[in-house]
């Protein structure tokens, strides 16, 4: 018989191939509304029924399980699996028509991220459970390495590299910007990308994407800031004692090869009172 994480595994594609085909089907009359002031957080009425669409499939399946995502509706926290959705990552991306976007699912056991799914809007499938191999649809996932080229990632705002990155030989060709962090993450498990410098995940837009990348090879640091220094996640996303839903910290992911160098030499580079003003000025620059 199929193990819990197997079981788990099975029924998170089952509800990703039926969310992807909700987004693709409903994308082209869509009620939008913004969270917050300004225009820079949409939600569409296709968020808000993939949510609901997770929720009612976790409540009936795994009725001891509980969930936790972008748009709501999270029920059952005591439970020792808790299911982290993000319903679109990349929600601007989708309402556009850019199909840099995704569906993103993590399950936690016990706070440890234990199987990732996500669908991208170009047609990718990505899956992997914890202590198993991670997949391109039913295919083993075998990252790509493109020997001799400089490297190519993802940087978010209020990072930069310090002198030391001249001694360590990593070359950056360029750095792009997706506009959806788990697409991000999947860019880098495929080898599309090397490594990815994240400002300030929520927990739904990595729970997914770290479960896959590792599986994959890859590998992910959170920033402490307090120790001013990069470390594993080491299985735990959340530290004990924090709410799952304040979790937001930055990261660094990518090839397991070039990670540890990086580590040494890029820092975010802003205090966080700074950060927040940045935002405030962003947000209000939108408006
Ligand atoms: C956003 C995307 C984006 C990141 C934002 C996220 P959403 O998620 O992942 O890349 O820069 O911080 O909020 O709101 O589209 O699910
Ligand atoms: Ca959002
Ligand atoms: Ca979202
Ligand atoms: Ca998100």
């Amino acid at each position: 018989g199929l193990n819990d994480l197997q079981l788990i595994e099975l029924e998170a594609l089952r509800m990703l191939s039926q969310a992807a085909e909700m987004a693709v089907a409903r994308r082209d009359k869509l009620a939008v509304e913004y969270k917050g002031q300004g225009v820079s957080n949409p939600v569409t009425q296709v968020d808000r029924e993939i949510q609901q669409l997770f929720a009612e499939s976790i409540r009936t399946q795994f009725p001891d399980h509980g969930m936790l995502g972008e748009e709501g509706g999270g029920f059952g926290h005591d439970a020792d699996y808790q299911w982290v959705v993000d319903p679109i990552d990349g929600t601007i991306n989708y309402l556009k028509g850019l199909p840099l976007y995704g569906i993103s699912v993590g399950v936690l056991y016990r706070r440890v991220p234990v199987v990732g799914a996500i669908w991208l809007g170009t047609g990718e499938l990505l899956h992997a459970r914890r202590g198993g191999m991670a997949h391109v649809r039913d295919q083993p996932l075998h990252p790509r390495e493109v020997p001799g080229s400089g490297l190519l990632g993802v940087r978010h705002p209020g990072f930069r590299t310090t002198p030391k990155m001249a001694g360590t030989g990593l070359r950056i060709m360029d750095t792009r910007s997706t506009g959806s962090i788990a697409y991000d993450l999947a860019a880098v498990t495929l080898g599309w990308m090397d490594f990815a410098l994240l400002r300030a995940p929520k927990i739904w837009d990595v729970a997914g994407g770290v479960v896959i990348l590792e599986a994959a090879g890859g590998r992910a640091l959170w920033y402490d800031r307090r120790r001013g220094k990069w470390l594993p996640l080491d299985g735990f996303l959340v530290l004990r004692g924090q709410r799952l839903e304040s979790w937001s910290r930055p990261m660094l992911v990518g090839r397991r090869d070039v990670l540890e160098q990086m580590a040494r030499c890029v820092i975010p580079s802003y205090p966080p009172a700074l950060l927040t003003s940045l935002r405030e000025g962003i947000r209000a620059a939108r408006q």
